[in-house]
């Protein structure tokens, strides 16, 4: 059993906090909050209440929340921390980790230098096998990684990738655009390197535009291919990953909104889609040239990449063996069907 300190409960924290409850090998020794609001009170009924400032005990404690102890009590008591801290704060939690010599996993809010080792469970699961650090890349580089890597497999390949980006998470209520779409002027923009920093030598580029959504990001991808392949081929061999899943305009799926009510009206935890979802019809072939939509739920997908990440540092299970593990606590898969 493995214990598992979770520095910063927000979007990710509080949802890799929950699948590390679910796993047989790995136990949540406390979680991490900077501010005494709801979502901490809320926190302590679960898990151990650590807070990153000592200075703020007494607030903590006034808004009647019990506090275990500081994030250097917390990173004592466990193996391996998570660190889900906003982006670039993670940076500054490094040395605090090295000095108490603990393995930790960053987010894709933090830089590839800053671990050297980026991660995807598909792509590289092994390159973390007892690593100390690794950065696990962030909801559109986990995205376009799940999609692409199964290509990649079937030959060389080159990747034109635009995407559509959610404006902000749904329970922000202060960033934007709420009445724009704002393209992201660096061009390429940060994902298509950060896709490099986990499949070497990958040629990509990417543009990306923000809109006013919370629901989920989208992405239109153009593969070409260096050799010939059939359209069955490449359903057959992305239908071998489970953390992809298809839908159909044809059942009236053809819109974030309504992928986000399959993952509510089948019970996921907190209607989280970690799948990739990718719309059947639209996966078209024209010569050597793929062109495909992807959906990205932004809140969920780098979850299971968590864990697993966790499995391969600790050496706790093989590539295969985790990720069924993984899936099979978060129910990934499940919602996959015929057409
Ligand atoms: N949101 C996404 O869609 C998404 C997707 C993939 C990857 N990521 C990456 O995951 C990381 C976390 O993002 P997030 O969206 O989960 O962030 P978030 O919702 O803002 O949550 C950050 C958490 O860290 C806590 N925290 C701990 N130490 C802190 C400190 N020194 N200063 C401020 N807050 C501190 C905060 O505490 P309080 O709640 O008490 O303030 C909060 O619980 C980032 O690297 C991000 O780029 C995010």
């Amino acid at each position: 059993m493995v214990n598992v300190g979770i520095n910063g409960y927000g979007t990710i924290g509080k949802r890799v906090a929950d699948a590390v409850s679910l796993q047989p090998d790995m136990k949540v020794m406390g979680i991490v909050k900077a501010h005494p609001d709801y979502m901490a009170f809320v926190a302590s009924k679960k898990f151990k209440i650590f807070i990153s400032d000592s200075k703020s005990k007494k607030l903590f404690e006034d808004a009647g929340i019990k506090v275990e102890g500081t994030m250097e009590n917390l990173v004592d008591d466990s193996e391996i921390i998570v660190d889900a801290t906003p982006d670039d704060v993670g940076k500054l939690n490094k040395p605090f980790y090295e000095t108490h010599k603990k393995k930790a996993i960053f987010q894709g809010g933090e830089d590839h230098d800053l671990t050297n080792l980026s991660f995807n469970s598909y792509a590289n699961f092994k390159d973390a096998w007892g690593a100390s650090y690794v950065r696990v890349v962030s909801c559109n580089t986990t995205g376009l990684i799940r999609t692409i890597f199964p290509l990649t497999e079937l030959g060389k390949v080159r990747v034109r990738a635009n995407l559509v980006r959610r404006a902000t998470d749904p329970n922000d209520h202060k960033k934007g655009p709420i009445n724009s779409i704002e393209p992201d002027l660096k061009i390429p923009s940060h994902h298509g390197p950060d896709v490099r920093s986990v499949i070497k030598d990958l040629d990509i580029q990417t543009m990306a535009v923000k809109v006013p959504s919370t629901l989920m990001h989208v992405h239109f991808v153009n593969v070409t291919f260096d050799k010939e392949v059939s359209r069955d081929d490449i359903i057959e061999n992305w239908r071998r990953y489970r953390r992809l899943m298809f839908v159909s305009g044809k059942d009236e799926v053809k819109s974030t909104s309504q992928l986000m009510e399959i993952a509510r009206e089948t019970g996921r935890m907190r209607s989280d889609l970690y799948e990739i979802v990718l719309w059947k019809e639209a996966i078209s072939l024209k010569g050597s040239e793929l062109f495909y939509y992807q959906g990205i739920h932004q809140e969920s997908d780098v979850v299971p990449e968590n864990i697993d990440a966790i499995r391969s540092m600790m050496q706790l299970k093989e590539k295969e063996d985790s990720i069924n593990e993984t899936d099979k606590s978060l129910r990934i898969g499940e919602l996959a069907y015929g057409r």
